[in-house]
């Protein structure tokens, strides 16, 4: 018969994402709803090897559900990389007394959540990243607030570029992925976005586009570049050399990582809170928390981990026919 969990821990690992807060509101909030204690692990995967931990009951997580970053703090461990680290990170969970750990944060979180597992520690993973990069799920916790971030800064530039009828090269995270570019270069209206998902073409994906774009009659041009394509600077210059003119180049950079999480993001972050707890207290444990449609999905980790989630390049088509201004129109004499 399946052991009961009587004690869990809860950590954040990782890049912070808006709504990792709601989501440990939720574990801590589900679990004692389940009979459990709840130990909330500091600064991710490291608070385990150097005992960094505080227990957290139902009211010590409460004003935390509209709060950006993570009370738990974050980190990324290189101490649990080796086997000495993760071996301490063992012996810390049997101090504790923890049957289980709920790991919320991104493939780096759930490579240690694997890791942990195979240590003979059940673990459950929560996907949190604005990078929204997570092949078992098609959404992780912070993307949709992360969008937006970016969005309202992208239209404060455009108000300057539209006044001074210049080219904006706007970089925004990502890491290797162009999932946050793409929807905010579409939800901006961008002349062009790049992306690491396709082979970089400049005379195509961006000159030319440009170039139309003039042609249909507009002053000013906004091109957005997921940091995987490399540096916003270096495109800069390469469009100054070839077309002669002077763009503005803004790295966002982590003001898209704070903030308040929105309201997908705290619904979200709140169900798989719940159901990652669910989880492991019906005793299915060493999987990742997902959605898919409007459901939960519980994926093995490493199963997980070999998952490759694909840029859906019919948005890229989207954009390329929408964000373009053709010559206008004009009636025919009579
Ligand atoms: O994974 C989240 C992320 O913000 C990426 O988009 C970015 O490449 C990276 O983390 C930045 O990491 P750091 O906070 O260590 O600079």
């Amino acid at each position: 018969m399946e052991k009961k969990m009587k004690r869990i821990g809860v950590l954040t690992s990782g890049g912070d994402s808006p709504g990792m807060n709601a989501a440990v509101r939720a574990v801590v909030r589900t679990a004692i709803a389940n009979g459990m204690q709840c130990i909330g692990i500091r600064r991710g995967w490291q608070g385990l090897i150097t005992s960094d931990f505080v227990p957290l009951d139902a009211a010590s997580v409460g004003h935390i559900l509209s709060r950006g970053g993570t009370i738990l703090y974050t980190a990324r461990s290189e101490d649990f990389m080796t086997e000495k680290g993760r071996l301490k990170a063992v012996s810390t969970c049997k101090m504790l007394g923890l049957d289980g750990i709920v790991a919320i944060g991104g493939d780096g979180t759930f490579r240690g959540a694997l890791e942990l597992s195979r240590l003979g520690i059940p673990t459950v993973g929560v996907p949190a990243t604005i990078d929204n990069d997570i092949g078992c799920t098609n959404y992780t916790i912070g993307f949709d607030t992360a969008c937006n971030t970016a969005i309202e800064c992208i239209d404060r530039l455009r108000d300057t570029m539209q006044s001074h009828e210049r080219c904006s090269v706007v970089e925004v995270m990502g890491r290797n992925a162009g999932f946050l570019a793409l929807y905010v270069g579409i939800a901006v209206g961008a002349t062009a976005v790049l992306v690491p998902e396709r082979e970089l073409d400049l005379e195509r994906d961006v000159i030319e586009r440009i170039r139309n774009a003039r042609l249909a009659g507009s002053t000013h041009f906004m091109i957005v570049v997921a940091e995987g394509v490399g540096s916003a600077v270096e495109i800069g210059k390469q469009i100054q050399e070839r077309i002669g003119i002077s763009p503005r180049v803004t790295v966002l950079g982590h003001i898209q990582r704070g903030g308040s999480p929105n309201a997908r993001d705290r619904e979200t972050a709140t169900r798989m809170g719940y159901f990652a707890v669910k989880a492991m207290a019906e005793g299915r444990t060493n999987c990742i928390i997902g959605t898919r449609g409007g459901d939960i999905v519980e994926t093995p980790i490493e199963e997980a981990l070999a998952m490759k989630k694909h840029l859906q390049m019919d948005r890229y088509q989207v954009l390329e026919t929408v964000s373009v201004t053709t010559p206008a129109f004009t009636m025919p004499a009579r």
